[in-house]
């Protein structure tokens, strides 16, 4: 992996990082994956554990959040910088938070194609397919 793919994960905080997290969901999911405005940002957000990746110049590059309930989602990656462990990382920082704060058991909701992704991370399937913004899903629990 070159220098020009150095990145690093941080807890974020919904206010103060409120820009750039929504930067990077509004690309993925927004404008990439078609989620209505109104079901991308909910009631949790004010609420939840935010993590951020950011690119060697501070960008911000990617998202994932963690609720008090256990749910991880908004785990969203730009486009270049998928493929590259930036995803592994905010996710296996999401599994130490919840370690360290006894958040758990923990769970989410998978779209189909990244099943594998969560899978790689210890994560298996529950239940049938459901449809959450018109994307197929299917639920997914850490043993
Ligand atoms: C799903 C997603 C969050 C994963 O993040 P990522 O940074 O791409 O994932 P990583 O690079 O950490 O790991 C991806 C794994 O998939 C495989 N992979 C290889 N090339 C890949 C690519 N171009 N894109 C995604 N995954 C790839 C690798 O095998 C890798 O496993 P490894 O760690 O054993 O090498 C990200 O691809 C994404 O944002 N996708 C679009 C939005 C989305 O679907 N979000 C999930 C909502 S449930």
């Amino acid at each position: 992996m070159g220098v020009g793919y150095t990145f690093s994960v941080r807890l974020a905080d919904w206010e103060g990082d409120r820009k750039a997290l929504e930067f990077v969901r509004r690309k993925v999911f927004i404008e990439e994956q078609s989620v209505p405005e109104a079901l991308e940002w909910d009631d949790q957000d004010p609420l939840a554990l935010h993590l951020l990746a950011l690119d060697a110049d501070g960008n911000p590059i990617a998202t994932g959040r963690l609720t008090s309930g256990g749910q991880i989602g908004r785990m969203g990656v730009l486009p270049k910088w998928r493929g590259r462990g930036v995803g592994g990382g905010i996710l296996r920082r999401i599994l130490q938070l919840a370690n360290e704060r006894g958040i758990g058991p923990l769970f989410l909701h998978a779209q189909l194609t990244a099943i594998p992704f969560y899978e790689k991370h210890g994560f298996c399937v529950q239940g049938e397919e459901f449809s959450d913004a018109g994307i197929p899903h299917r639920k997914m629990w850490l043993e």
